[in-house]
Parts: structure tokens; C-alpha cells; sequence
């Protein structure tokens, strides 16, 4: 049979000649943060599982050694299919090694949980956008019956079941990946209710939603509140299609205004990505829809400038807060961008400033420490809010990518600016862009890996 399982990158640097204007078309890829979670997910599941488009990056890579490491089965089929089957599951301890590669492993609670009774899982690795504690997640877990303590001799968190009950659990404040892993968990084993409170509305939580629903699931939204009836069994019917990368979106379509470059992006929902089309709209981008998944981006001759506070769906998001920083270089005066959900967020600037973008820190507005979504500690200054000056003309430089979005931001910025540019660290960019190098190049863009 043949394998497609690629080998991970080791790339650590791209070589970028900027100042070029691009053309055609770009498709996206599955989504990252949908995927990661439906192959964890998959694993509650009996028999074989099939799961379509989804992304070859490294995070997804480094999730299947780790699924294949706990005995589980999880290859390509084809080059985006992916073949899950749980049955040889035989481990419930995640190595520190692998956990330390990527941020859903501690997803894996789920799954082992309902196998094991308990499992032993490292504090997970991830992009360094913050300290990213598991707090709300374990305490989650806890008001589900489940009980949960962090051993330090070990260095791993032990979780085992005490008892399966009707419950209902509020997030002081929401989390992603915990709403997500309190719906793998709850939706599942003897029969129980749950109600989760306050979680969040994004869209890769209503994807893992429907993959669940589809394979028997009995889970329903009423806005933020998620009820959850357990089923004993989970088995798929038909081919789960990963949908399409809203972040990947909002990175071509600031690739296309800083270029100056009117691209056009396929595999566009234009539903789930409404919030992002509307922000793009209201700066003067124009978003020309041309079938029921694509449109063309135009950019305006005077780009104007935004005032951004980052938060969960619709709100503005975290992860495009880099992308369009550097589309707010462009803008025709000041812009500002408020970081609300991760307090290292901002690696990117002395990086930008470094290819002459006019970006400083300023006082972050009355209030807006209510709504940070981190953890937050007393008498510590958080400097969450930039000011942006544009319109400016970018030049080359050596920067570095310090995390993924970080990263993706440098890869537009280089594009966008004059000379070459050198991106270090570039493998963090490789974590979530399936084929970024080789999309930009059939776009004309003049990159390579180094
Ligand atoms: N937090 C805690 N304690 C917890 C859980 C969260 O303090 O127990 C804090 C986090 O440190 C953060 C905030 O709460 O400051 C929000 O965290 P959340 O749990 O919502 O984020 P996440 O699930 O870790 C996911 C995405 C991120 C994306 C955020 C916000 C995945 C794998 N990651 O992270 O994606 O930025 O939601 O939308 O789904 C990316 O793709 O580049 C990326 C970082």
C-alpha cells in the first residue's frame, strides 16, 4: 500500500526578493485548527475513520507520530486523506517529547479517558504567543468528574475518571481548545448530560460539532451554551472534509493589498468568514465575490486606517492581528490594534520596525483589561496595545520568525518590501501553511527555502 506521510520540514530560513507585483490564483488548504481537532476526535470513534483535505503541516505530522506512538493507527491514504482507526490504542501516557511539539495534545484526554479510565499528559508545547496555561481546561474536566492534578516530580498532568454525572460548567472565561475538549469528553460514555456555559463561537468548534453529530453524536448550540446528550457509540457513515483555512484567507488577501496584487483566493466560505470580509470591506478593500467559494481582492488606493481589538469569533481575530498589522503599514494614518486574547502576541513588531514599519507600543485603553481572555497577573504592566503609522515604504531585513502567525506576517511584509529578506526561524511558519512556498511561487513570488 502507499503511504503518504511526508517527512517534516527542517527548514530554518527563506530567502525573499520583494517589491514584485503577484498574480492568479490561490486555493486554500484545510483548516488547522479544525483538523487538529477532528483527528483527535476521531479517535472516540469505532472502525475506521476517513477524513478528507486535510492540511500536510507539521502540527498535523507531529499529531500523527504521537497518535501512531500511543498505538493507534493514522496514516495518508491519499495525499489529504487521512486513515484513523483507534482500535490499538494501548497507551495513555503522552511522551514530553512529543507533547512538547504541539499544543492539541493535551486533546488526547479525551479519547484516552474514555479508553483508559485516566491518562498522563505533559503541559503542551505550541506556538509562544503567551504563557497559555491549561487552568480553565483542567478545571473544566474537574466539574465534568474527572479528577485532574498537575504532578511536578513528573512534570505530567494526571487526570482519571471518579464519575460520569449530569453537569454543567461555566467558563469564567472562554477557551477554544477547552470548549473543544469538553465536547470530546462529555459527548461520549455512560449515559449523561452536560451543558457547557459561556463557550466560545468559532467556527472550527461548530466543524468539530458536525463531525461528532455525524458520527452519533448528540450535541446541540443554543448560542454559548452547549448541550451535550452522551452516546456509548461513535461511527462514521461517510467522508469528513476538513473545511477551509479562514486564517490562510486573511493571509493572501493582505498579501494582495500590500503587493498590490488584486489575487484571487478559491475555497473561500464566504459564511464563516464573514467577519473577516466585513473588516476588510470597511478599510476599503473591496472583496469581489466571482463563485459560491471565490473572490478576487482589490485593494483601494488609499487603504484606510483601523482601530482593532482582538477577541473571540466574530470579534476580531488573534491569529490575523499580525496580518493585518502589516497591512495597517499601508494605511493612509494612524491605526491602533488592542491584543485581547494572548499577552505575547506582539513578537513581530521589533521584527517589522526592523524593515522600517513606524510601529510603537501606547497606553492600552481605559478598560480594556476586562476583557483580556489570559490569566491575569496583579501589578503586572501588559503592553497590549499598538499604534501603527502608515503609509510607509518597507525595505529588506533579517528577521525572524518567533512564532507561526508572527512568521506569515514577515513572509507578506517581505514580499511587500524592497531588496531581499532574510526570514529566520522559518520552520515555525511550516507548523500551520500547507505548501506556503510553493502557493507564493505559483503566484509569481520570488522565495525559497535556504
Ligand atoms: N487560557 C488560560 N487557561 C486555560 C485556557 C486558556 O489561561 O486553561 C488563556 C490562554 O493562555 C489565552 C486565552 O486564554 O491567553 C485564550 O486561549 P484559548 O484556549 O482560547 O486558545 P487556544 O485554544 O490555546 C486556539 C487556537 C489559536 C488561537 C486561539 C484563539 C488551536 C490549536 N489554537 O488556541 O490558534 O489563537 O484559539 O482564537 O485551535 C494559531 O492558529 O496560530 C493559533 C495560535
Amino acid at each position: 500500500m502507499k503511504w503518504y506521510n511526508n517527512k517534516m520540514n527542517t527548514v530554518t530560513s527563506y530567502v525573499i526578493k520583494g517589491n514584485k507585483q503577484l498574480s492568479g490564483a490561490v486555493h486554500l488548504s484545510g483548516s488547522k485548527n479544525i483538523a487538529l481537532k477532528v483527528i483527535v476526535a476521531s479517535l472516540l470513534f469505532e472502525g475506521d475513520v476517513f477524513l478528507n483535505n486535510i492540511p500536510k503541516i507539521d502540527d498535523v505530522l507531529n499529531l500523527i507520530v504521537l497518535i501512531n506512538d500511543l498505538g493507534a493507527y493514522a496514516q495518508f491514504v491519499t495525499p489529504n486523506t487521512l486513515k484513523i482507526n483507534s482500535a490499538g490504542l494501548y497507551k495513555n501516557e503522552v511522551s514530553m517529547l512529543h507533547s512538547s511539539k504541539i499544543r492539541a495534545s493535551f486533546l488526547l484526554f479525551a479519547p484516552l479517558l474514555h479508553r483508559f479510565g485516566g491518562a498522563n499528559i505533559p503541559n503542551p508545547g505550541g506556538c509562544r504567543i503567551g504563557a497559555r496555561p491549561i487552568d480553565r481546561i483542567l478545571d473544566g474536566l474537574s466539574a465534568l468528574g474527572v479528577n485532574a492534578f498537575y504532578d511536578p516530580e513528573t512534570g505530567l498532568n494526571k487526570v482519571s475518571i471518579t464519575e460520569l454525572k449530569d453537569s454543567n460548567y461555566k467558563f469564567e472565561k472562554p477557551s477554544v481548545t477547552g470548549t473543544e475538549l469538553l465536547i470530546m469528553f462529555a459527548c461520549f460514555g455512560e449515559s449523561r448530560e452536560t451543558i457547557i456555559e459561556n463557550s466560545v463561537l468559532e467556527p472550527e468548534v461548530d466543524e468539530l460539532i458536525d463531525f461528532l453529530n455525524q458520527g452519533g453524536a448528540k450535541i446541540k448550540r443554543d448560542g454559548n451554551d452547549i448541550k451535550i446528550q452522551s452516546v456509548t457509540k461513535l461511527v462514521q457513515n461517510s467522508e469528513f472534509k476538513i473545511a477551509s483555512d479562514r486564517i490562510e484567507f486573511m493571509t493572501f488577501a493582505a498579501l494582495s493589498v500590500v503587493t498590490k496584487s488584486d489575487l484571487i483566493i478559491n475555497g473561500v466560505d464566504f459564511n464563516a468568514f464573514s467577519p473577516f470580509v466585513k473588516d476588510l470591506v470597511q478599510v476599503g478593500i473591496q472583496v469581489k465575490k466571482l463563485t459560491q467559494n471565490s473572490c478576487q481582492i482589490i485593494g483601494p488606493d488609499h487603504l484606510l486606517p483601523s482601530k482593532m481589538i482582538t477577541g473571540t469569533y466574530p470579534n476580531f481575530s488573534t491569529d490575523a492581528m499580525p496580518l493585518w498589522a502589516i497591512m495597517m503599514t499601508q494605511a493612509q494614518g494612524s491605526s491602533t490594534i488592542c491584543e485581547t486574547m494572548f499577552e505575547g502576541r506582539f513578537s513581530f513588531i521589533s521584527e517589522l520596525t526592523k524593515m522600517g514599519a513606524k510601529i510603537e507600543f501606547i497606553e492600552n485603553p481605559t478598560s480594556i483589561e476586562e476583557k483580556f481572555q489570559f490569566n491575569i497577573e496583579k501589578n503586572k504592566k501588559y503592553e497590549q496595545t499598538i499604534q501603527i503609522n502608515g503609509p510607509i515604504t518597507l525595505h529588506n531585513g533579517v528577521v525572524s520568525a518567533h512564532d507561526l502567525r508572527a512568521g506569515a506576517s514577515l513572509v507578506v511584509a517581505s514580499l511587500a518590501a524592497s531588496g531581499e529578506s532574510i526570514i529566520l526561524d522559518a520552520q515555525n511558519i511550516e507548523r500551520g501553511y500547507e505548501n506556503f512556498i510553493d502557493k507564493l511561487v505559483s503566484i509569481g513570488a520570488d522565495i525559497k527555502r535556504s
